[in-house]
């Protein structure tokens, strides 16, 4: 260990992400966070000091999975003479509270999404057997202002949490009850957080928010003035030097105004994807889903959308199987689905959640019907996936290069479209973006040869 006078011995934190990418970004900054306190990351668990597992409520199955880890952990705590401290952050956290710990005695600390920047002062509580084990309030003002102002980026690619918490309160959803109310960032505030990033060498910036079109933060300081929206965020932060890509997820169709769709047909750095969610094809399953919205008005956003920028690669999230849905109203979800024609997208079979207005009502399907209704939709998705991976065979495309493959010789990078892309270059490139001649595709990758190197790395 290096010898500065007041270093801090080095101490295991090994972190295990669930759900989202905002809890990936979270997790990240329990890792900056804890860095003062002489925590560095460990690859496993076992003989860590610190366990933190962030959870997500998302689904019953997610929510599960926590308690089976927890379990194992136990076994590992009790095999380190009970040295090590575990953490549950996240959704679980916040949905759950003291429940995980009646549940899972092992577990020191429990702290919800808004409160993670108080995690050195929980473990310090914990280590003297004082005060609460609980943290789950919302003020995510505060956590924001509280977290360290600098990261450490993992290489040229990083999510910013610029809104959180969300108000539209889908029948389904448990988000707004686990994040709580919509709430933006300061522009200030993610424009510094943008620039020690570009400074670090990061080029793609992902801007996060459980309905991050939603975006409505602070001016800037000197300039002052309304609210801005995220089309504005968008344009000023692709002025940032070395920020040469910005990505937004994800989104919902009733916050898709006008000047978002137009940013993507003028702003460079809008990179030619978008995932909005749709959920269902059915009106009125949309209806009893509280959306917002319906089918045509979704499919007129996309054609919107794809009027701005013609080669843009669309995604989405469905849900099969919510209550009451009939096989026509299924039908209604695979003609969206084949009318659109998406380059990936997700779907689930419903999943009743504790405390939200669908779990009460009539109507809930059987496993058997949900999970045929699952599988007839994904073999769609997955054709439509393939072939439009398949589209990108003939063309050079510019991929940002994030890291080595398996064997020497291979790098790894993203398209604009978010598809992997495979092929023989150096290690030098890292970072850089380069082009790349598509020759093969399959459903998860594409492969090419490298062209020319655009720009070398920062
Ligand atoms: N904010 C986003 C989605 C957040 S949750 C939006 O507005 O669409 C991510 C996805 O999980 C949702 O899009 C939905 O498809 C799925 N999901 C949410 N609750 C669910 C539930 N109870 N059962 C099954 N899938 C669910
Ligand atoms: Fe959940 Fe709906 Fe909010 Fe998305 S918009 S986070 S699905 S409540
Ligand atoms: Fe899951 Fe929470 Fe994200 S419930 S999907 S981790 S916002």
């Amino acid at each position: 260990m290096t010898a500065t006078p007041d270093a801090k011995p080095l101490k295991g934190l090994f972190i295990r992400t669930h759900g989202c990418q905002m809890n990936v970004y979270d997790s990240e900054r329990i890792r900056d966070v804890l860095k003062p306190l002489g925590y560095a990351p460990v690859d496993a668990p076992e003989g860590a000091d610190l366990v933190v597992i962030n959870t997500c409520h998302i689904r019953e199955k997610a929510t599960e999975k926590v308690y089976s880890e927890l379990g194992r952990l136990k076994q590992m705590k009790l095999a380190s003479g009970g040295k090590m401290t575990i953490a549950v952050a996240g959704c679980v956290a916040q949905a759950e509270g003291a429940e995980i710990i009646r549940r899972q005695p092992a577990v020191d600390l429990v702290l919800g999404p808004q409160a993670y920047h108080k995690l050195p002062e929980m473990i310090a509580r914990a280590s003297r057997a004082v005060g609460d084990r609980l943290e789950t309030e919302f003020d995510t003002i505060e956590k924001f202002d509280a977290l360290p102002k600098t990261r450490d980026p993992d290489g040229p690619a990083a999510f910013v949490s610029v809104q959180e918490g969300c108000d539209k309160f889908c029948t389904f959803c448990v988000v707004p009850y686990t994040r709580g109310a919509e709430m933006s960032r300061s522009v200030d505030d993610i424009v510094a957080e943008v620039r020690d990033l570009a400074a670090k060498g990061v080029r793609e910036v992902t801007l996060l928010g459980q309905n991050v079109n939603a975006f409505h933060g602070a001016a800037p300081r000197l300039e002052g003035g309304a609210d801005w929206t995220l089309g504005q965020l968008v344009r000023h932060l692709s002025k940032i030097g070395g920020i040469e890509r910005i990505r937004y997820t994800t989104s919902h169709p009733r916050d898709m105004d006008a000047d978002l769709i137009a940013a993507h047909g003028d702003t460079a750095a809008m990179m030619p994807f978008l995932h909005l969610p749709v959920q269902s094809g059915s009106d009125r399953i949309l209806k009893a889903m509280n959306r917002g919205h319906t089918a045509d008005h979704y499919r007129d956003i996309i054609a919107r959308v794809r009027k701005a920028r013609p080669d843009i690669a669309l995604a989405t999230d469905f849900i099969v199987g919510f209550p009451g849905e009939s096989d026509a109203d299924f039908e209604a979800t695979m003609q969206l689905a084949r009318d659109v024609g998406y380059a990936i997208a997700y779907s689930f079979k419903y999943s009743a959640r504790p405390g939200t207005p669908a779990t009460g009502m009539h109507g809930h399907l059987s496993e058997d019907v949900k999970d045929a209704r699952l599988q007839a939709l994904q073999s769609l998705l997955r054709d439509q996936q393939t072939a439009f991976n398949q589209s990108c065979i003939g063309r050079t495309i510019p991929v940002l290069v994030t890291g080595k493959g398996r064997n020497p010789g291979q790098m790894h990078g993203r398209s604009p479209y978010l598809q992997a892309v495979h092929f023989e270059g150096t290690e030098t490139q890292l970072g850089a973006l380069v082009d790349v001649q598509i020759l093969a595709a399959s459903l998860n990758s594409l492969s090419g040869d490298l062209v020319r190197v655009r720009e070398t790395a920062a």
